[in-house]
């Protein structure tokens, strides 16, 4: 491996540390110094504030999501292949650690928890879909998926607020994930009522095993185009048979777009269906889709553009929140919640895609976790 010479290492260090300041980020002092406004409390009349965590971070920013915000999720551990890594039903075929860790988390500071996520085609094993002589039956499916489910909201039942019941099901083009392996194993539409039996099954078996929790259908680019439509049609479908309370919407945005306003028409949009409307992963990414190029440090005028964005959207919440003196206050169906999916740029998805080990800084804390002007963006308006 070829190696930076240190007088070199020292002048690029200097130079990210100035162009932090520049940016700002390096702005008025510490994650849980009193001068640094805590987003939870700030927000405490529009929705709570949400980070995705693992149990690793809960440790590297503690004091940070101690601070600012009032709701959790599992970045994975409440995934299929997490929680639930060997095969049968049994006690010993779960590993509820990380889980567990992070609902202890929550308890201990007073938030509240999302549950994510049960019926996805990603991060759960292989063998949930094979039998003894090649692909288990449909029936079979069925069962784990019922088991799977109802082992976890029966564990969960008073602590986990609402679960993502089904990921990511649509594809972008408006039609079924039909790649996915629970399409593959139950995608028929037995009944004819226009939705997949898996799905219909997901959300059955969830409210089945805690009628108390709030149910969601979660996903990304649903905020228009062909997808928002096809989400529109599946959530119709599901209301009606009183499967479903809410859409997730994920908002893994970038900086350059899409514009505020198309949000605020997809949040209405789904509202008037009687829906709670979520964004469950926020963060914005300061390269382009399809821009594979990398950055040495965050310039300012991204920083800036960042800000600027994260403004414009919050403006969006604050008002489709409901809350008094807001476009829809005292109407049902409206903005419940915001996660951000991590909470400082030192631990973010997004360094490893699009582009493996490439640096983003999609997040409102810096490196450090401290400030950046999104942040301020955020809690000044
Ligand atoms: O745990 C293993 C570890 O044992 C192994 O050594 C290592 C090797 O790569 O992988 C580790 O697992 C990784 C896991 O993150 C935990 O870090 C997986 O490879 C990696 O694929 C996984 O990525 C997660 C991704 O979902 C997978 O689909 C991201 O952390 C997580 O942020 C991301 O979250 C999803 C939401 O659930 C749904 N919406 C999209 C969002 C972003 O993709």
């Amino acid at each position: 491996m070829k190696r930076i010479p240190s007088v070199l290492a020292l002048l690029l260090g200097v130079c990210v540390s100035r162009l932090d300041a520049q940016s700002g980020s390096q702005a008025p002092g510490a994650s849980n110094d009193a001068a640094v406004p805590s987003l939870a409390s700030l927000y405490q009349r529009f929705f709570p504030i949400g980070a995705a965590v693992d149990p690793q971070t809960l440790v590297t920013q503690e004091n940070l999501l101690a601070t600012q915000v009032n709701s959790l999720v599992a970045e994975n551990d409440m995934k299929w292949e997490r929680i639930h890594p060997r095969r049968g039903n049994a006690p010993s075929s779960y590993n509820f650690s990380g889980a567990d860790a992070i609902v202890a988390f929550a308890r201990a500071h007073g938030m509240r928890v999302r549950g994510h996520t049960l019926v996805w085609h990603r991060q759960v094993p292989g063998m949930v879909f094979r039998g003894d002589k090649g692909p288990a039956t449909r029936t079979d499916v069925l069962d784990r998926m019922k088991d799977h489910i109802t082992t976890l909201l029966t564990r969960y039942k008073g602590q986990v607020y609402c679960w993502d019941v089904v990921n990511e099901a649509l594809s972008d083009d408006g039609g079924w994930r039909t790649d996915s392996p629970w399409f593959e194993a139950a995608g028929a539409d037995e009944n004819g009522d226009g939705i997949p039996d898996y799905i219909e099954k997901a959300f059955e078996f969830a409210r089945q095993a805690d009628p108390s929790a709030l149910l969601f259908y979660n996903d990304y680019n649903i905020e228009s185009g062909a997808k928002l439509e096809a989400a529109v049609k599946l959530v119709k479908a599901l209301k009606e048979k009183g499967l479903v309370d809410g859409v997730g919407i994920q908002g893994h945005w970038s900086i350059f777009g899409p514009d505020a306003g198309t949000i605020r028409d997809a949040i209405e949009r789904f509202a008037s269906l009687g829906m709670q409307v979520q964004i469950t992963e926020l963060d914005l990414s300061v390269f382009v889709w399809g821009d594979n190029s990398s950055l040495a440090a965050l310039p300012p005028d991204l920083a800036r553009r960042q800000a600027a964005q994260y403004d414009a959207l919050f403006k969006v919440f604050r008002d489709e929140s409901g809350a008094p003196g807001s476009s829809r206050a005292g109407q049902p169906g409206r903005l419940t919640g915001v996660t951000f999916w991590g909470i400082a740029d030192d631990h973010t998805w997004l360094d490893s895609f699009p582009v493996a080990g490439r640096k983003n800084w999609p997040l409102l804390f810096d490196t450090s976790q401290k400030p950046k002007p999104a942040f301020w963006a955020v809690a000044k308006w």
